[in-house]
């Protein structure tokens, strides 16, 4: 598929997703929803794919939100398709990937963006980045799971503070609200992705995967997730990757997943 919104490349196994609209300092349009998703379902799919990176073109922006262009005349029931589509299509479905997803935030992160951001397993911001949930300063919440994810992250007292103040924070502050993970200069950032990446890359995409729905377990309304982890961590010792894990520690060698 030819992407318009979106340039994808793939290298060692680290996938790197660039959102590309800095004209629109990549709002995320309809269109640039499906391509995300379309690109992270295949790569989901993909052995070859370790990690994925996701990005935002130029210096100034990672997203600056959903494409307020396009939903300023919807109807209530077109409101709740679009939350609802976004959900499906992108935000939970990158949440519940197999495949580890890294945000590498370049700028501006705010509505849709930060959403995006915290749908990914783990984020690195560069110096410049300022992240906010603006929307009830459109009169709107946020609807791509900031409502959920932010107090997840950050705590309830302080999704309290960002989504009704609308403000936004840089990101020295976000570092200090759990909000991400590292904060590096932005001529570093990929080099930071990377090195992270390559850091996932070296365990077991078994295990990995398995710990991911392990952790989301724990944010997931009628699971049990002490019970959840002891299934998937005797469900890890009928697999190849433990056989090879495990006999690599005992040779004192290199474990080669
Ligand atoms: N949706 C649609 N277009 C957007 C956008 C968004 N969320 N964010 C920025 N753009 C567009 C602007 O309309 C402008 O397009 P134009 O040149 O065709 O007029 C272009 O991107 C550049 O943005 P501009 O506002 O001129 O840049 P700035 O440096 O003055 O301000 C921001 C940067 C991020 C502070 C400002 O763009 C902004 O507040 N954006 C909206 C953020 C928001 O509310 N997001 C939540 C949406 S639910």
């Amino acid at each position: 598929m030819n992407y318009e919104n979106i340039l994808v490349e793939l290298e060692n196994s680290i996938q790197v997703i660039t959102i590309n609209r800095p004209s629109k300092l990549n709002a995320l349009n309809k269109v640039t929803i499906e391509e995300l998703s379309h690109v992270l379902v295949a790569a989901d799919k993909e052995a070859s794919v370790r990690v994925v990176i996701i990005t935002g073109a130029g210096e100034k922006a990672f997203v600056a939100g959903a494409d307020i262009s396009e939903f300023s005349d919807f109807s209530v029931e077109e409101g709740k398709n679009l939350s609802k589509k976004g959900h499906d299509l992108l935000f939970s479905r990158i949440d519940q990937m197999k495949t580890p997803v890294i945000a590498a935030v370049n700028g501006f992160a705010l509505g849709g963006g930060l959403e995006l951001a915290m749908a990914a397993h783990v984020r690195i911001f560069s110096e410049n980045t300022r992240v906010g949930l603006p929307e009830t300063s459109l009169g709107v919440i946020p609807g791509y799971g900031g409502t959920q994810r932010l107090g997840q992250i950050a705590g309830k007292g302080r999704a309290m503070q960002m989504v009704l103040s609308a403000e936004m924070i840089d990101a020295a502050t976000a570092l200090n609200y759990g909000i991400t993970n590292k904060v590096v200069p932005l001529e570093e950032l990929m080099e930071a992705a990377k090195k992270m990446a390559k850091k996932i890359i070296k365990n077991s995409p078994m295990a990995i995967a398995k710990a991911i729905q392990c952790i989301n377990a724990n944010y997931t309304s009628g699971v049990d997730g002490l019970a959840f982890e002891v299934n998937t961590f005797g469900e890890c010792f009928g697999t190849p990757d433990f056989k090879e894990g495990t006999s690599a520690f005992l040779e004192k060698r290199k474990a080669d997943f």
